[in-house]
């Protein structure tokens, strides 16, 4: 179903929802197509096949008695890292991805994961969607600052001007030299949002 959008564009009638089992090979194929140049140091398939796996253990901790070996142990575990993710589906057709990531020695910082949305469904308005969804979350959460690692790569332009828009600053930028799977350097770039003033 369509609808105009108050902003005077085409918007779907679209919902977020976490990921689970069964969109996960979906949100698996969607990210892997938009992130298929990226030289990531691990796989977008493993990490969300990993959130899932770290969400169960969360959810096992109920049966678990607090204070036992295992019970330190899974907290142990969930502590080094964690992390959550939703997708945006229309008509059940995955559209978007975005995440949440951390561990708790970043001390209340939460890093924005695998954000993006298919290229038949941009311009849209669901990026900007699926990222003020992604920042309340945090904010709900408890998070003090949310952070994105994003690049000057041009598969990452669109990406840019959206983050301004919601007030992520740049605070830090590392030159990545050329190597053998990339042709011309490019620029790393840290981008992050303080988290008091989100409602
Ligand atoms: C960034 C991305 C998620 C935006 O998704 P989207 O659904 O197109 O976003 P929206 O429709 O909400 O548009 C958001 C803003 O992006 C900008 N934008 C979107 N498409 C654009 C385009 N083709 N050219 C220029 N700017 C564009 C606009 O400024 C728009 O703001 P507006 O509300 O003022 O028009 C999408 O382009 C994408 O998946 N990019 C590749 C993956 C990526 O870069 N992820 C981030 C890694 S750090």
């Amino acid at each position: 179903m369509w609808m105009m959008g108050s902003l005077g564009r085409f918007m779907m009638s679209l919902r977020i929802i976490q990921l689970n089992q069964n969109n996960l090979d979906e949100a698996i194929a969607l990210s892997q197509k938009v992130f298929s140049h990226e030289d990531y140091e691990k796989d977008v398939g493993v990490c969300l096949r990993e959130s899932l796996e770290l969400q169960s253990l969360e959810k096992s901790l109920r049966f678990v008695e607090p204070g036992s070996k295992k019970y330190r142990e899974t907290r142990k575990t969930l502590d080094e890292f964690t992390s959550k993710y939703w997708v945006s589906e229309d008509l059940s057709k995955i559209a978007g991805l975005t995440g949440l990531a951390w561990s708790k020695s970043d001390r209340g910082k939460v890093w924005l994961g695998w954000f993006c949305v298919d290229p038949d469904y941009r311009g849209r308005g669901i990026g900007s969607r699926l990222l003020d969804h992604t920042i309340n979350q945090a904010g709900r959460n408890g998070f003090r600052e949310f952070r994105v690692w994003t690049s000057t790569l041009p598969s990452e332009r669109e990406a840019q001007k959206l983050y301004e828009s919601r007030g992520l600053i740049v605070y830090e930028k590392e030159r990545i030299r050329k190597n053998k799977t990339r042709k011309q350097s490019y620029t790393h770039i840290y981008r992050r949002l303080r988290l008091t003033n989100v409602k």
